[in-house]
């Protein structure tokens, strides 16, 4: 039936691609109960996309379909502008008018966030209107909701999460299915999951680009996209995968934001993650999250992290939260923020070496100690030693290799791998 409230709101939807069409599904396949609990009946005014003959054939003649960001801005029946094209132009100046016009935004798109979310938030506080973006991180898990409003009492401790689905699928593949690297990313790129340019999957910018995101809100600092902190999985070989697995463990692409006394820790990196804990469970294109505050204690977020409708979900949800005037939480700047740089990123590191005589693994053992490298666990067979240190700087690691590769009769290159301890078992 109708809604009590009968407010309307017109929907300027750019971008339809998988994503655009999860919306106009969604939209349509639960209209009823989205529109009661907004107390609104939305409806799409206009439509902007790359390929506009194939999105008019299916929403019909009625709703304006064209390639001009301009156009939807300045359509008076567009009360709402969602975002879902990706890339950085024309979606900037597409938000900012619209922002500029007195409409709020709903955007998926966390490259454009990361890199100009300060600009963009600014704007939306100068014009009065909101900028939502649960749809940028994690997909349809509600984890942005998570930090703003569930855990908005608490310190925020950690956060380590799986947050990007075409990795954690290629991984997954390659540890269970014997799929080779290519093979897995090409079904990755079929099923959606995977961006425009799937560099930004592999190399860890995706997964670095929510992870920013995610560190603001959770440290209250600006937006602080290091891309230095960005490792991806291209050096990940079957081997490392099966030494993983000899050792109890998982390689996962981790994003990582830690507040270490004050100093952010940023980054994203294949990580070894002990078979007992709740992310070495997250598989396939699933995403996961895991967070640690001083109240509640640790949490686990889990769900879909990429396609049509998850993300659409997301979107909705925001959508929602605007129609009800909810004006969310935004990143705020504090005097104190900063971000650790790559040598000072701290890690636990997985390390095996392997020397021709026990002697001169007696002389590798020695130069843990001329470093004083903490050691956590170790375990030796013949002239093979297995070392997992404690946390120790990158910069420390990098000296101790670099005297490492001068010695003879030892094994190259050396394995080394990071571990993440400090997670939620299962
Ligand atoms: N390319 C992204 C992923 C899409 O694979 O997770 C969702 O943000």
């Amino acid at each position: 039936g109708k809604n009590i409230m009968g407010k309307k709101l017109g929907i300027g939807l750019a971008g339809f691609g998988v994503v655009g069409r999860g919306i106009y599904e969604v939209l349509a396949e639960n209209s009823p109960l989205i529109a009661a609990r907004a107390g609104a009946d939305f409806s799409i005014q206009h439509i902007v996309c790359r390929h506009p003959e194939r999105a008019q054939s299916l929403v019909g003649s009625t709703i304006p379909v064209g390639g001009d960001t301009r156009a939807l801005i300045e359509n008076p029946n567009v009360d709402i502008v969602i975002e879902v094209m990706g890339g950085i132009e024309p979606a900037k100046s597409l938000i900012l008018g619209a922002l500029e016009s007195g409409k709020s935004v709903i955007t998926a798109n966390k490259a454009l966030l990361a890199l100009h979310g300060n600009e963009i938030f600014d704007c939306a506080k100068n014009f009065g209107v909101n900028v939502y973006y649960e749809a940028s991180v994690a997909g349809g898990i509600p984890i942005i909701k998570a930090l703003r409003e569930g855990l908005s009492a608490n310190r925020i401790e950690s956060i380590v999460g799986i947050i990007n689905g075409t990795t954690n699928y290629i991984l997954s593949a390659m540890r269970d299915s014997a799929l080779t690297f290519p093979q897995a990313l090409k079904i990755a790129q079929e099923k959606g999951y995977a961006e425009a340019d799937p560099t930004f999957d592999i190399e860890g910018l995706d997964a670095g680009h929510k992870i920013t995101l995610l560190a603001s809100l959770a440290f209250n600092t600006p937006v602080c996209f290091m891309p230095e902190n960005m490792e991806g999985i291209t050096q990940i070989s079957p081997e490392d995968i099966a030494f993983a697995q000899s050792v109890g463990c998982s390689i996962k692409l981790l994003a990582i934001a830690k507040n270490l006394n004050g100093q952010i820790q940023c980054c994203v990196h294949p990580t070894l993650v002990d078979n007992d804990n709740f992310l070495a469970h997250v598989n396939g294109a699933m995403n996961g999250v895991f967070v640690q505050t001083n109240a509640l204690g640790p949490s686990f977020y889990y769900g879909a992290g990429a396609g049509g409708k998850p993300t659409a979900s997301a979107v909705i949800a925001d959508l929602i939260d605007c129609a009800r005037g909810n004006a969310p939480i935004q990143p705020a700047p504090t005097t104190e923020a900063f971000y650790l740089p790559p040598k000072e990123i701290q890690s636990q590191y997985y390390l095996r070496l392997t020397a021709s005589s026990n002697e001169q693994l007696q002389r590798v053992q020695n130069y843990f100690e001329g470093f004083a490298i903490p050691i956590e666990k170790e375990t030796r067979s013949n002239q093979c030693w297995m070392v997992l240190t404690k946390p120790i700087k990158e910069n420390t690691l990098q000296s101790l290799i670099s005297e490492l590769n001068q010695l003879e009769d030892l094994d190259k290159p050396i394995k080394v791998l990071r571990k993440e301890s400090m997670l939620m078992g299962i």
